[in-house]
């Protein structure tokens, strides 16, 4: 069923409500996701993006209910992941010569996962337009790596709709469509684990890109992303989150990860959390023991941190698989400015803690000096070693104070 967003435009995507796994299994999904597309209905009809593959016949279908296909005058790809671009092949089918407006490099993933078809492609860059009628027109914007070169946002004027594609999305299945109506807390959880876990990788060039968003003085009304609610209430909220959240962002929070063997390194990371809270009061302070936690969930949580601490035993010469698993992560998401100590129990070789520091400084952190490293189970030395640290943990950044 079409939902109205504005003017002639409806929402015509995919509510998800069962997708517990994104990405493969690389994102965790609680609350649902969507996949939005969007049917323009001026003098031009134009459709917005499709869906992921499973459910390209129902977005078809049901398609059908609403217009006749033969209708359609153009399809604009705001990109080639398949999440968006999986029905595509099956539309195209029914409406072979419909012409697709992309990026080159979209043209490049299409082609690259469906084959050379011979669709009737278009290829836009920023600032090129197409009208669709009644005075209005589409406006292209390439979003190169927000989150993949070929991305790409599309204006509508008139109705001063951006279809944002990924950026400002949420993997989060509401019922209500526009974020103004939906559940905020999880709208706000949802919207920064996406961004965290999807887009700041490239969180350096966002405040770029949204500066030249800014510099073209779009009277944005409405946001439409690919995932999630709409955004129509205060549109450019989330704009200016995006902003903040790309610029090294930290909250009073110290977070504290780890695995554990015989239960000596967890007594640590206790320790640990205690003594942040007498050191610190006001410091929220979160542990999680990673082998048994979302890393998704956690990641979100470590990017709100100002410090972390992370601890594993050694273990074959190096440390846990879930730890090493997890830094493999940690690492291209680029957090910038934050704290970090290493910690963890021995029996033999005991290289763990030297094995975590490494992995914390070529993730970008800084890394104290100040280390937990206890042989067999932590004694009353090495729990006086706790306060040192977490007084260390607790300064500022010396990149924070640039
Ligand atoms: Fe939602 Fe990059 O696909």
């Amino acid at each position: 069923m079409k939902r109205h967003v504005k003017g002639n435009v409806s929402w015509v995507g995919y509510l998800d409500w069962e997708l517990e796994h994104f990405h493969g299994d690389d994102y965790s999904i609680y609350n649902g996701s969507s996949q939005n597309a969007y049917l323009i209905e001026e003098e031009k009809t134009v459709l917005v993006d499709t869906v992921w593959v499973p459910h390209r016949f129902d977005f078809i279908e049901n398609l059908k209910k609403e217009i006749d296909l033969k209708r359609i005058d153009a399809i604009v790809v705001n990109h080639g992941e398949t999440d968006h671009s999986g029905a595509l092949a099956a539309l195209l089918e029914e409406i072979p010569d419909t012409p697709l407006y992309c990026t080159a490099m979209a043209v490049k993933s299409l082609e690259g996962q469906y084959g050379k078809r011979g669709w009737n492609f278009h290829v836009v860059k920023t600032g090129d337009e197409l009208p669709v009628g009644h005075g209005k027109k589409l406006q292209f914007i390439e979003m190169r790596m927000l989150h993949w070169p070929d991305s790409m946002a599309t204006f509508l004027t008139g109705d001063n709709i951006l279809f944002s594609m990924d950026a400002f999305g949420q993997h989060y299945a509401t019922s209500e469509l526009f974020a103004d109506l939906a559940d905020q807390e999880i709208l706000w959880h949802e919207a920064l684990k996406y961004f965290v876990n999807i887009l700041h990788p490239f969180a350096a060039l966002i405040p770029r890109k949204l500066d030249e968003i800014a510099a073209m003085s779009l009277p944005i009304e409405v946001i439409a992303p690919s995932h999630g609610a709409v955004w129509r209430e205060q549109p450019l909220e989330i704009v200016q989150k995006y902003r903040e959240w790309s610029q090294t962002y930290q909250e009073d929070q110290v977070t504290i990860v780890y695995d554990t063997m015989w239960d000596g390194t967890k007594a640590i990371a206790h320790a640990i959390a205690e003594a942040v809270k007498q050191q610190s009061p006001s410091t929220v302070v979160k542990v999680f023991h990673i082998a048994k936690s979302d890393k998704n969930e956690v990641m979100t949580e470590i990017f709100k941190s100002r410090a972390i601490a992370l601890g594993s035993p050694t273990y074959l010469n190096g440390v846990l698989a879930s730890v090493s698993g997890w830094l493999a992560f940690l690492k291209p998401l680029k957090f910038k400015k934050k704290r970090a100590a290493a910690f963890g129990c021995y029996g033999w070789s005991g290289e763990g803690v030297k094995v975590l520091q490494d992995g914390l400084a070529a993730a970008g952190f800084d890394v104290i000096d100040e280390q937990v490293k206890s042989l067999w189970n932590p004694d009353e030395n090495d729990f006086a070693k706790v306060p040192e640290l977490v007084k260390s943990l607790l300064e500022d950044s010396p990149a924070a104070k640039q």
